[in-house]
């Protein structure tokens, strides 16, 4: 299981700058009045939302990432509040127009069945009409293919940047992928420091998806391949879910 609050501290350096998705949130969250984002880290999508005067709730499972999320926050937000919990524990005692899980934080969940006691929870936190959102990516040839190193540089633009490398051993039966960094972050050009993290997620292959909603009393009201909601063959699913009438 991925340690996420020796996360918290490198989370932003790595991934403040990755806005693809920010705009299809920002989208989809305007005629909602009341939001949940689970797994809402350093608070990258829901301190925008609620700027924006949304009124939004924040959980998430690392202490330090909430505690990084609410460092960020300028000037008083009585709209926004974040609280520490873990998605297959939800206990809140509202129902909300709008429940976001971005940036692959469902494959935080390592078995189906802790997938399933998440959404049993938060069909518990849904009226009639709440829409359910979720982005995953599930391994493509290329991904699976990748024998070697990855390595990526972030950051160019501030006075530090960071060398990352990465590898991926993939467990195919459990559908898990268990990555190692190495983060080599250099300042002014000169001296540099060495860090290494590692986090597990688990895939799931979109009837897989499907199947799991429609088991918890969700029905799939779309599914795009990107944030354009283009439906192209893409290894990224971006579901969109209700509550089935019963
Ligand atoms: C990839 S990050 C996404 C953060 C943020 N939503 C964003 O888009 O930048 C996934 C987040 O899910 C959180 N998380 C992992 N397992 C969780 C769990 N069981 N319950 C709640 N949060 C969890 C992690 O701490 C992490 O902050």
């Amino acid at each position: 299981m991925t340690n996420y609050d020796n996360w918290a501290e490198i989370y932003d350096e790595l991934y403040s700058e990755y806005t693809d998705d920010l705009s299809f949130y920002q989208e989809i969250s305007s005629s909602a009045k009341s939001i949940l984002e689970i797994g809402c880290g350093t608070g990258r999508i829901t301190i925008p939302l609620a700027m924006s005067g949304k009124a939004i709730t924040g959980i998430d499972i690392s202490s330090k990432m909430i505690e990084i999320a609410k460092g960020k926050i300028k000037k008083p937000l009585p709209n926004l509040s974040f609280k520490v919990m873990d998605m297959t524990e939800l206990n809140l005692n509202q129902q909300f127009d709008l429940i976001i899980i971005p940036f692959n934080g469902f494959q935080s969940l390592l078995n189906e069945f802790d997938q399933l006691k998440c959404l049993k929870k938060i069909k518990s936190l849904c009226h009639k009409k709440t829409k359910i959102i979720l982005d995953v990516f599930f391994p493509d040839k290329e991904i699976f293919e990748q024998k070697n190193t990855v390595f990526y540089q972030v950051s160019q633009k501030t006075q530090k940047s960071l060398e990352v490398s990465h590898i991926t051993k993939f467990d195919y039966f459990n559908q898990l992928l268990h990555t190692n960094l190495k983060i080599n972050k250099i300042f002014n050009n000169q001296n540099s420091k060495v860090s290494y993290k590692s986090f597990t997620l688990r895939y799931c292959y979109p009837q897989e998806l499907i199947y799991i909603f429609e088991m918890s009393g969700f029905h799939i009201t779309n599914i795009y391949n990107d944030f354009n909601k283009s439906l192209i063959q893409s290894n990224q699913l971006i579901i969109e879910a209700k509550l089935t009438n019963e």
